[in-house]
């Protein structure tokens, strides 16, 4: 079968396809499969055009595996400043375990050469962790915190003010401290998409969060506390019924309390994988996606 699959540079008219292939893959409990089954239009549309821009902004990490017309596998990688990141790898069920998500991660990973540091967020698929553990990244297990958020538990007086255009380079410059590299065009993305910028400055330190019905995206600061106040300021954010809080890492101890506190539930979760030099990764909950 690996010998009827091309694996080739992506193109826009892929991107149906990733997103439907990408989408069955990735599913990993019947939650999943009636989240990704009750997914509107324009949901759609956003994860699509989430591939065009990596495939605008970073054609050289752009990857399909096809079979004739159909997109069977994809792995979309981005570089910012210096660090490569891994955003999406999926191979289809029947194409698995013949070499074909390796072929897509050595392409990814070829855009990653002179790059000084490399993370992804995993899911937790044994062939996934293997692939990333072979290819020399360390794993850095992680919790997810979701449920519905206690209203009555959301603290008065956080000092975190809604953000603007004019506070990217804030942000720009507090991503170079804690992870190596600003998020360039990806922050200016998800702001255009429909997520919140969130910034607090005060005598404690200085961060951002990006918010999404009230699911943080991105939460990045210099001080834990500044941290939790940006967390906390996602969590009321939203309508609060179903949120999460991904990519908790042993490093990021600080939004325990705040998960806990806000009555959702801890469980375990696929890990982040680093490689290189990268920043303290924090206090830094990361974008799954965009890191
Ligand atoms: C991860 C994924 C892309 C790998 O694609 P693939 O085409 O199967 O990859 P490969 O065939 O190159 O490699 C898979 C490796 O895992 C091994 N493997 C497969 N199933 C396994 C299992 N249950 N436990 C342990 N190892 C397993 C295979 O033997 C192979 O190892 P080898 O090459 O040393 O023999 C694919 O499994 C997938 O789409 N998974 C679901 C989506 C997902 O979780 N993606 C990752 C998001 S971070």
């Amino acid at each position: 079968m690996r010998d009827r699959v091309l694996i080739r540079p992506m193109t826009p008219a892929d991107a149906a396809g990733v997103y439907h292939m990408s989408s069955e893959a990735l599913i990993a409990t019947a939650e999943e499969a009636e989240e990704i089954r009750g997914r509107g239009a324009e949901e759609v549309e956003r994860r699509k055009g989430r591939y065009l821009h990596f495939l605008e902004h970073d054609p050289g990490g752009a990857w399909v595996a096809a079979e004739g017309d159909r997109v069977v596998g994809v792995a979309l990688a981005l570089a910012r400043e210096g660090v490569w990141i891994l955003s999406l790898f999926a191979v289809h069920e029947e194409y698995r375990s013949a070499g074909v998500g390796l072929g897509l991660l050595e392409r990814a990973l070829g855009y990653a050469r002179g790059r000084k540091g490399a993370m992804l967020a995993a899911s937790t698929h044994p062939a996934a962790l293997r692939r990333y553990a072979l290819a020399g990244f360390d794993l850095l297990p992680t919790l997810v915190a979701s449920g519905a958020v206690r209203r009555d538990s959301l603290p008065a007086g956080l000092k975190v003010r809604a953000g603007t255009e004019d506070d990217l380079q804030l942000a720009a410059e507090v991503d170079r401290l804690l992870r190596g590299a600003a998020h360039g065009p990806d922050l200016e993305f998800m702001l255009q998409t429909g997520c919140r910028l969130l910034v607090a400055e005060n005598p404690a330190g200085r961060g951002y969060a990006v918010a999404w019905e009230g699911s943080p995206g991105i939460v990045a600061a210099t001080a834990p506390e500044v941290a939790a106040d940006l967390l906390w300021a996602c969590l009321a954010d939203g309508p609060g019924e179903k949120v999460e809080v991904r990519w908790i890492t042993g490093f990021q101890n600080w939004a325990v309390p705040v998960a806990l506190r806000a009555g959702l539930s801890l469980s375990p979760a696929g890990p982040i994988c680093v490689k290189g030099e990268l920043g303290p990764l924090t206090p830094y909950l990361p974008s799954g996606p965009f890191l």
